[in-house]
């Protein structure tokens, strides 16, 4: 049972992000294609150390899939991916982005709170981006952690997304011609809407995703963020990529 509270953080992250689903659109969509080429290079070698002995197309769960970024480009790697999100918005635009790929994706309105209801076991869970706006990332975690095949991983892709420093150089940047004028209100915006709903909002670093991951009955990982050239990262402090496992049962 998902308390009200919860419940009420739930769709208040989910309305914020049905909103905002047609400015990611536009983000990836100018995505320039060397910088989505890098992000493949780099999952598909993270994908070769997690699972070295390993020759078949992996399950995945890609939770929070957004716009499909990461859901197709595993798909095209030829790996089976289940994409998931709570938003409509985002999973319609994920279905245009693997049909333009030419991959299959299959697409699931579902919350990072339950995916047990899929009833199927994955290889791999990954999540990019997705962890630092959950009401209660711990509980996430674990219900992922139940649908992890014996010997299966999970990876994290997030940041820290809102400190001063990197706040105030956007909105100096918003302020130039040619900015983008409406950052601070929609920051402010933002902010309003899920900032008190969820209590990793400014974002995440490696050092408190392993605090969630050892919270939630998971390793503390690896990072694998070295293998994603500079031009490729994202506008966060504090990007990381942390590939990691189910601790074993005591
Ligand atoms: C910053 S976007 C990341 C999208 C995508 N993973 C990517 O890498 O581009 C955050 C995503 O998390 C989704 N999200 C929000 N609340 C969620 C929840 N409770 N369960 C799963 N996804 C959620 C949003 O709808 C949005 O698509």
């Amino acid at each position: 049972m998902v308390g009200n509270n919860r419940r009420a953080a739930l769709d208040a992250v989910r309305a914020n992000w049905n909103r905002r689903a047609p400015a990611y659109d536009r983000f990836y969509r100018d995505y320039t294609q060397d910088k989505r080429d890098a992000w493949r290079a780099a999952y598909e070698k993270i994908l070769g150390e997690l699972f070295a002995r390993r020759d078949e197309p992996l399950k995945v769960l890609d939770v929070g899939t957004g716009t499909g970024f990461l859901s197709t480009l595993l798909a095209e790697l030829g790996h089976h991916v289940t994409a998931i999100d709570p938003s409509n918005a985002m999973l319609d635009y994920a279905r245009a982005e693997a049909g333009r790929r030419g991959v299959e994706v299959r697409t699931i309105a579902c919350g990072a709170h339950d995916v047990a209801r899929l009833g199927t076991e994955f290889d791999l869970v990954t999540a990019r981006y997705v962890l630092w706006t959950l009401p209660d990332p711990v509980a996430a975690l674990r219900a992922w952690r139940e649908v992890i095949t014996p010997g299966g991983g999970l990876l994290l892709a997030d940041g820290l997304w809102h400190t001063w420093r990197h706040d105030g150089r956007r909105l100096a940047a918003s302020l130039r011609p040619g900015g983008d004028h409406r950052f601070l209100w929609q920051l402010l915006r933002d902010y309003a809407q899920i900032g008190n709903a969820t209590p990793h909002w400014a974002g995440l670093t490696p050092d408190r995703a392993r605090a969630l991951l050892a919270a939630s009955g998971f390793q503390s990982g690896a990072r694998h963020d070295q293998l994603l050239p500079g031009n490729a990262r994202p506008v966060s402090a504090d990007f990381f990529i942390l590939g990691t496992r189910p601790a074993r049962l005591p």
